[in-house]
């Protein structure tokens, strides 16, 4: 570890990825008082470059950074077919991870770098951002708390504003492991466990171009659990009126919700009706403050020895949810979780 902050020993980070999200995870470790962002990589390298120029750091090769034995820690912001690879050689070479999601597009082999991860026995965390969300914290804690006794129905909205341009459709590895991939994992951290079953349908409503790439713009998934609980997840790459990202759980004793942040809090109330804004448009504004979260829950889990808050198990377990959802709408049948 690094030079001494106020309270102890900096975590001397390396960023591999400059793109749209490695972008966002150098404000948020920039933000961050237990931690220092020494270097940034990217198969570009002007990426990196400018980037490391607006950090005021180094652009390096990523080999070069997880050689430096003065890097403690790296974030693996990299295209998802790169991911395997970078945590494997990140843990071999002794650094702590914090990894984008989802884990790969292929699940065998991101059950492979589970094995080989497990074995080396360095921290790694899957960066599923919504967990780290104020209003679903919330809702876990009340839930915890026995508020409405036990749960008993969830269900999951969550509609990206517009759908992403074709060419990234085309690479995504569709609907349910590039953006369910994230309600996945909400229902399992709000669930606490794993469905015994799943139920998918799903259908191209947004743009015909969409469905003509073999992929879904508008799906729901129903996860049945062994005990009788349900969770109803719904997708759509479309929502007029902006990002829609809410909670509602149904326990013995009650409902918490969890809505959606608005772009301000102003509400008129006319003859004709009662208008609230809009919500926050997309992913940068609504989890900006949850991406910052989600790096202190790393660096605190780092320095106490406490487990990573989302494991690597917890990624792999979120694309078996999304292999089971794609094989129950390309067979029109309830898929059981055993058979995945
Ligand atoms: N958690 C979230 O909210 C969230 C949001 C967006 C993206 N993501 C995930 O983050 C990852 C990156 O997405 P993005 O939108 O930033 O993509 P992007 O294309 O904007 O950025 C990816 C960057 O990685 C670089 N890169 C590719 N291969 C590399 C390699 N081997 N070594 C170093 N750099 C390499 C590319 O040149 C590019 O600059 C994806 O896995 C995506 O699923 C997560």
């Amino acid at each position: 570890m690094g030079q001494k902050n106020k309270e102890g020993v900096m975590l001397r980070v390396g960023l591999l990825g400059a793109g749209r999200i490695g972008k966002v995870h150098a404000k948020a470790i920039a933000g961050d008082p237990d931690s220092q962002l020494v270097a940034i990589s990217d198969a570009l390298p002007e990426n990196a470059e400018q980037l490391a120029a607006e950090c005021g750091i180094e652009a390096r090769s990523s080999q070069a950074i997880l050689e430096d034995a003065s890097v403690d820690a790296v974030l693996i912001a990299t295209s998802t077919n790169t991911h395997c690879d970078l945590i494997e050689a990140a843990c071999a070479a002794g650094k702590a991870v914090l990894c984008e999601k989802p884990v790969d597009l292929d699940l065998a082999r991101a059950r492979i770098c589970l094995e080989r991860v497990t074995k080396t026995g360095q921290p790694v965390m899957i960066g599923f951002n919504r967990r780290f969300d104020a209003n679903f914290q919330a809702l876990k804690k009340a839930l915890e708390a026995g508020d409405i006794g036990k749960a008993e129905m969830l269900s999951v909205t969550s509609f990206d504003p517009a759908p992403p341009p074709i060419s990234y459709i085309k690479v995504s590895g569709g609907i349910f492991r590039d953006m369910m991939i994230h309600d996945f994992d909400m229902a399992h951290f709000i669930m606490g466990d794993l469905p015994v079953q799943v139920i998918a349908a799903g259908s191209s409503l947004v743009d015909p171009q969409i469905g003509e790439a073999g992929d879904l713009d508008t799906a729901i998934v129903t996860l049945i659990y062994a005990d009788g609980r349900l969770a109803v997840i719904r997708n759509s790459r479309r929502a007029a009126y902006g990002y829609d990202q809410r909670l509602e759980l149904l326990g013995s004793d009650g409902l918490l919700q969890a809505e959606n942040i608005l772009e301000n809090s102003l509400v008129t109330a006319t003859r004709a009706g009662v208008v609230s804004a809009k919500p926050t448009w997309f992913f940068l504004e609504r989890y900006m403050a949850a991406y910052q979260t989600e790096w202190a829950a790393f660096v605190a889990a780092l320095k106490s020895g406490a487990p990573m808050p989302v494991t690597l198990a917890d990624g792999v377990a979120a694309l078996t949810l999304a292999e089971a959802a794609a094989r129950s709408v390309a067979s029109g049948q309830p898929v059981s979780l055993i058979e995945i």
